[in-house]
């Protein structure tokens, strides 16, 4: 028994997926301690949106460190944070005309959720939210209520109150309109939902399944929340900072949501950082009425600033739409030429999900995967979907390589399936 199994709880998740001690990354590749190479397709749940250790990342970093720049700081103001703050209102804000105040929450995604709901709920002084079917923001507490799925949710944790969900768009099948349910529920009187202070959901549900709402739904909740006076909460913790192309997963619908969470890829480098974008009239926090120890990590907002260069023009989102549609049809290609496995394929930018007929075979398919050196994370409520989540950095032939990886698995799992398949 190694330390970690003597050791670490029970709770170990992604080392029992990919069961080797990783000691290098660079770009879009992990090295384990006996210098073998993984593609990696997962990045790092979206937290390495620039691949691992960008080099001009990690070299500001490293001269930080040499200046001897703080590095903790709680939310007292520093060189470093004045300059992230700068380069995300010149960059981010301003050429997309958006007026938002900036809260640094404690660095969990889970933690800018938390904010957002206790926000909200101030606010407007009601207490009900809205989440939708297959919806995950995260573990804590109040992000846990308005968590979907069944596996994270314990009957003996806490009461789950002033949370009713709602369906996605598409969770009934493509000739149900969600949106008129929805309509419907907050309109009527005598529905027995309770007008919420808030609507909280995810462009493209990524835990979910990779679920894409479309740009009509997202428009037409954004409508509902104005026409109710309820504030929308987009919680793109895993799908913004440039993952569905642009920098916002919602600049594709046009809507100005009350408040933005951001995390994970945020800092760069996988460093932890959050951040909650509130509408400035939203903006009634009392000082210190939200805070935590750790929302001055200064490395972040270096490695976060240089983060933020890349786009100061288009280029970067281009490059991201040409090598998701790339991505896209290496899909397509898998699904016509494993029709017996495969149900369908959907992405938008760099996000896909590659959903199986058989989540067994799914689960298959990525542990293979990884034992031929790519990794890859499965999704969706039964963990029938292959997530596709490599770094937005990385390059055409690598990418290649993965995807070819990627047949082989569904080769070696087809045939075994035919192998075991009754007579
Ligand atoms: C959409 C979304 N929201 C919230 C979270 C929670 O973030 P964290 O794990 O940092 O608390 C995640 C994490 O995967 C996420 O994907």
């Amino acid at each position: 028994m190694n330390i970690f199994q003597r050791r670490e709880s029970e709770i170990r998740s992604y080392c029992r997926s990919f069961p080797t001690v990783f000691e290098r990354a660079e770009g879009a590749r992990l090295f384990d301690r006996e210098g073998r190479p993984y593609i990696d397709f997962f990045a790092g749940a979206g937290a390495l949106n620039y691949g691992h250790n960008p080099p001009e990342m990690t070299a500001a970093l490293i001269a930080y460190l040499q200046e001897g720049g703080v590095l903790h700081s709680l939310d007292m103001a520093t060189v470093a944070k004045q300059r992230f703050l700068e380069s995300f209102e010149s960059i981010v804000l301003e050429p997309r005309a958006m007026d938002y105040k900036v809260q640094f929450t404690a660095p969990t995604g889970a933690n800018a959720i938390e904010a957002a709901l206790k926000l909200a709920r101030r606010v407007t002084g009601r207490r009900n939210v809205i989440a939708f079917t297959n919806g995950y923001h995260g573990l804590s507490a109040g992000a846990m209520a308005i968590t979907a799925n069944r596996h994270f949710r314990h009957e003996s944790w806490i009461q789950r109150l002033d949370v009713a969900f709602m369906p996605f768009d598409g969770y009934l099948g493509p000739d149900v309109d969600t949106l008129a349910y929805l309509t419907k529920v907050l309109e009527d009187q005598s529905s027995g939902v309770d007008l919420p202070a808030a609507i909280v959901l995810e462009t493209v549900q990524a835990e979910g399944g990779v679920n894409i709402a479309r740009d009509t739904w997202l428009q037409g909740i954004a409508g509902l929340c104005q026409a109710h006076g309820i504030l929308l909460i987009v919680d793109d913790i895993q799908v913004g900072c440039g993952r569905t192309g642009t920098f916002f997963s919602f600049e594709r619908a046009g809507i100005k949501p009350d408040m933005i969470a951001l995390s994970k890829s945020i800092s760069g480098v996988g460093l932890p950082m959050s951040v909650l974008l509130i509408r400035p009239e939203c903006d009634q926090w009392k000082p210190g009425e939200h805070t935590g120890t750790f929302r001055g990590n200064n490395l972040a907002f270096v490695a976060a600033d240089r983060a933020l260069q890349r786009w100061q023009n288009d280029d970067f989102s281009q490059e991201v739409s040409r090598k998701g549609e790339l991505l896209g049809q290496h899909l397509q290609d898998l699904e016509n030429e494993f029709p017996e496995m495969a149900t369908t394929n959907r992405g938008i930018g760099m996000i896909h999900g590659f959903e199986f007929k058989d989540s067994i075979q799914c689960k298959q398919v990525a542990q293979e995967a990884f034992q031929q050196g790519l990794i890859i994370e499965t999704c969706g409520s039964e963990s029938n979907v292959l997530k596709l989540l490599p770094p937005l950095t990385i390059d055409g032939e690598t990418l290649g390589e993965g995807m070819t990886i990627l047949r082989k698995c569904l080769r070696i799992t087809a045939e075994k399936c035919q192998t075991l398949a009754p007579n």
